[in-house]
């Protein structure tokens, strides 16, 4: 069975693009596919995070993972910062990847902003970190949502590059699952920028810990355009909010934007948002309603968490140690216990 690695940084609540572009894809990949599935704590370090609310983020993503239907006893859950090998395979693809093939990352840029100078080398090398994730386990498959795309072709030209440095054919090539209409939901606030846990207005995210409430309130209020709905994909030109708001619509439904469009369009934005809202609290509720049962029993999260460490620690080693003697570290000791 092929094998998948994915992950999402515990940087705060998990919100709808990280379910309709990733995790729900991941849920459904559980039949198909032997699954690794990791909260990156190691990336989410890259920007300063509050040590105490940290910990308790990596709590409450594992649970939002499990209510959203991740299934911990056939595959696998963690976090990264367990698994040694994660921070020792980045150092040695940091000797493999060039600063020129960092240097064209668009997340950097856009994470560091202006003050470049001032960004941790952790962020730089971001994406060694990510390719040292998927690689670590041999993984074939990485289910991402559009953002992630350039970070792994990246990890491709890292793979390539260590089997033509050291005239091997060790490292498989990886293939990113991006599908579904959910790959790039927006902000609600903004049609054209993308919904992420670092926009500091709540208002422009779904999160998994909204009730039907907040639900209902932050579509009530999301931005619109004075026209009526759309009634073809053709017409999103120009048209970003519509076009978010009609995508989320189809992925929540499981249905054809063209259908989607369709059914709305010459419509008013209040009626369709009444509908889109429906949608929402239906779907959605029953995940917070989940999560907030598990988050009321920490030990048996971290317990969940815990024994997805010991395996994937158990298949991390033998391929760490393939990679030191490929490498030419010397091995003076019995393989390491990690
Ligand atoms: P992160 O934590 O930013 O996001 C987790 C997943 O959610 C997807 N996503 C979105 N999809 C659609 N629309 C959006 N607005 C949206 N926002 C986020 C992301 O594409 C991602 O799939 N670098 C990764 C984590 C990572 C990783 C890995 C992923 C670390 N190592 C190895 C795959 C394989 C990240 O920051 O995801």
């Amino acid at each position: 069975m092929a094998r998948i690695f994915s992950g999402v940084q515990p940087t705060g609540d998990l919100h709808l693009g990280n379910y309709l572009g990733a995790i729900r894809n991941w849920v459904r990949l559980q039949d198909d596919y032997e699954c690794l599935f990791c909260i990156v704590d190691l990336h989410a370090i890259t920007v300063w995070q509050d040590p105490k609310e940290l910990t308790a983020n990596t709590r409450s993503v594992a649970a939002a993972l499990l209510a959203a239907g991740v299934d911990a006893k056939r595959h696998i859950l963690f976090n990264q910062s367990q698994v040694p090998g994660h921070a020792e395979l980045a150092w040695i693809f940091n000797c493999v990847a060039r600063l020129g093939w960092l240097n064209r990352m668009t997340q950097f840029k856009e994470k560091a902003g202006k003050n470049r100078e001032n960004a941790s080398v952790g962020l730089y090398a971001y994406p060694n970190l990510m390719a040292a994730d998927i690689l670590l386990y041999k993984a074939t498959h990485v289910p991402v949502g559009d953002d992630q795309k350039q970070h792994l072709e990246l990890a491709r030209d890292i793979a390539q590059k260590f089997n033509n440095d050291f005239g091997v054919d060790f490292f498989p090539m990886i293939e990113p699952l991006i599908f579904g209409a959910g790959t790039r939901v927006m902000s609600l606030r903004d049609g054209k920028a993308k919904m992420s846990k670092s926009e500091p207005s709540e208002m422009s995210r779904i999160n998994f810990t909204d009730d039907a409430d907040a639900i209902a309130r932050k579509i009530q209020k999301a931005k619109t355009d004075p026209h009526p709905l759309p009634a073809a994909p053709a017409e999103f030109k120009d048209r970003p909010e519509a076009a978010n708001l009609m995508g989320i619509y189809a992925a929540l439904a499981d249905a054809d934007i063209g259908a989607v469009c369709q059914r709305f369009g010459g419509k008013q934005f209040s009626a369709f948002k009444k509908e889109l809202a429906e949608l929402a609290i239906a779907k959605l509720t029953p995940i917070r309603d989940e999560m907030v049962r598990l988050m009321a029993d920490p030990a048996h999260v971290d317990g969940v968490l815990a024994a997805g460490t010991k395996r994937a620690r158990a298949i991390a080693e033998p391929i760490l140690a393939e990679v030191h003697d490929i490498v030419g570290l010397l091995r003076v000791c019995a393989p390491r216990k990690c």
